[in-house]
Parts: structure tokens; C-alpha cells; sequence
């Protein structure tokens, strides 16, 4: 796609939401694998279908539903993708990154990301919530090769603070108030969709590496171009490879995610609440 075609390809879906709601949100929310439950906090919801918002995919990945939620959680407005894309459904980055782009052009500045994750670090245990601090996009594609989207952000963007230290702060703020106890750590990003093997889990843990997952950081890199703050929680559903004593399967990482998910909700809620 040339950049004339992806313009026009977000200007279409910012449209199309557009004229679905009548307000515009001040936070996006993304919900990774098993975390759909903050969906059902909000009020007042208006639910768009991804397969109707042009250039938007169906998620094809089990525990994704796929559905944009326009509302409030808590008295804010927000905008919440209830399952995302993935680099390795084979959507190409400019998709997995089109809802990014099209929150931008809505005008929202602030964006969530949750995702469910492996644990390198000795924190990092199943069930646990870690703050995302910084990443790594050493096996990302960059979502921002080709040509520069000028309207959007500058061409070398700055990527010192990708994860907004002001976010972070209030995150940490929420996780106490409500008795949440809150890791933090690096979050490295692979394709997927195999898991890592025990070998590549070592060596992401020489480098420092708290967890490993197959998003957020394309939507991320995206976000800070655009200028957004960005927040990510990372809900560890598994040892990594070779750390726990079994073989990880999609169904134990749902499993865990929906096991965990209320400290997740009360935590991303209660965030939107003081952002
Ligand atoms: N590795 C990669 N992605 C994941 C994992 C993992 O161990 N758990 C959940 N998503």
C-alpha cells in the first residue's frame, strides 16, 4: 500500500467510527488474549464490529472477539479494542497499527495496552501483573518502514520513553490503593506464533527481558509516533520456555488470563478513572 492508500484507508475507518458515536474519547484501551471483561465495564456501550469498520480485519485468534466498544468507564470516555492484530495472523504492520493511527486522527492522546505474556523475570509468576517500563522490537518488523506519515509524527522518532513516566506513576498510584501488587519490567515482542524455545528464553533473560509476548509493541511504536502517552500492563499467564515444568498452550494462557483478570480490570479501570 502506498501512502496516499494508507491515508485514505485511515481517514475512511476514523470516518466510519465516527460517525457511530458523538463524542470524542479521551482513551483507548486495547485488551489482549483473555482480558474482554473490561469490555463488559462499559456503560452506555456502543459496539462496532470490527468486519464493519473499513479496513479493519475479524480477529481470527480464540479469545479475541473482536469488536470496537465505544463509552464510559467510570465517567470517562473511552474507546476500547476488545482483541487486536496480530504480525502473525499475516496482516501486514500497517494494519495491526490502523486502529493506532485512526485513535490518533480521532484525537485521543492516551492509550492503554494489555496483553497476556510469558515470565522471564523471578517476579514475572503466573497470575501476576506486570508494568510495562520499556520493550524491545529487536524481532519487530517496524511499523514505521516506508514512507514517513509526516501528518503523524517525524521520521526519526525519539523512542527514550515509549511507556509515558507520568502513567507509569499513577499506575503504581491505583495498584496500591486497591492492594494490587504490580511487577514491572522489559516486555521483548516476537512474531510468534510459536512460542519461544527454552534457548531463546535464556538468552532474553541475559539481556533483561522481564516477559515475552507476540503484541503491543508495534501498537506502541506506533502510539509514540503519533505522540501518544502510552501505558501497558502485561498479564503473565505462563512460566516462559523451559522455565515452568510443562509445554505452554493457548488454552492454559486464556485459562490464567481469565482466572487473573478481575485485578486487571480493577486496575485498568480505576487508571481511566485519574488519567
Ligand atoms: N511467549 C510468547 N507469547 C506469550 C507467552 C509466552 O510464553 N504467553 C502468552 N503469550
Amino acid at each position: 500500500m502506498n501512502k496516499e492508500e494508507l491515508m485514505q484507508q485511515i481517514a475512511t475507518a476514523t470516518d466510519y467510527i465516527k460517525s457511530k458515536i458523538d463524542f470524542t474519547p479521551e482513551v483507548a484501551v486495547i485488551l489482549g488474549s483473555g482480558l474482554g471483561p473490561l469490555a463488559n465495564e462499559v456503560e452506555s456501550p456502543v459496539t462496532i464490529p470490527y468486519s464493519d469498520i473499513p479496513g479493519f480485519k475479524a480477529s481470527t485468534v480464540v479469545g479475541h472477539a473482536g469488536t470496537l466498544i465505544a463509552g464510559t468507564i467510570k465517567g470517562r470516555k473511552v474507546l476500547v479494542m476488545n482483541g487486536r492484530f496480530h504480525f502473525y495472523e499475516g496482516h501486514p504492520m500497517e494494519t495491526v497499527t490502523l486502529p493506532i493511527r485512526v485513535f490518533a486522527a480521532m484525537g485521543i492522546t492516551k492509550l492503554i495496552v494489555t496483553n497476556a505474556a510469558g515470565g522471564i523475570g523471578d517476579e514475572q509468576i503466573p497470575g501476576s501483573i506486570m508494568l510495562i517500563t520499556d520493550h524491545f522490537s529487536f524481532f519487530c518488523k517496524s511499523p514505521l518502514l516506508g514512507p514517513n506519515l509526516d501528518e503523524f509524527g517525524p521520521r526519526f522518532k525519539d523512542m527514550t520513553e515509549v511507556y509515558t513516566h507520568s502513567l507509569r506513576e499513577l499506575a503504581r498510584k491505583v495498584a496500591a490503593e486497591n492492594n494490587i501488587s504490580l511487577t514491572e519490567g522489559v516486555y521483548n515482542y516476537v512474531t510468534g506464533p510459536q512460542y519461544e524455545t527454552p534457548a531463546e528464553i535464556r538468552a532474553l533473560k541475559l539481556l533483561g527481558a522481564n516477559a515475552t509476548g507476540m503484541s503491543t509493541v508495534p501498537e506502541a511504536i506506533v502510539a509514540r509516533h503519533c505522540g501518544m502517552d502510552v501505558l501497558g500492563f502485561s498479564l503473565i499467564t505462563n512460566k516462559a520456555a523451559g522455565l515452568g515444568s510443562s509445554e505452554l498452550s493457548h488454552s492454559e494462557v486464556t485459562e490464567i488470563a481469565h482466572k487473573a483478570e478481575r485485578n486487571m480490570v480493577t486496575l485498568v479501570s480505576n487508571v481511566i478513572k485519574s488519567i
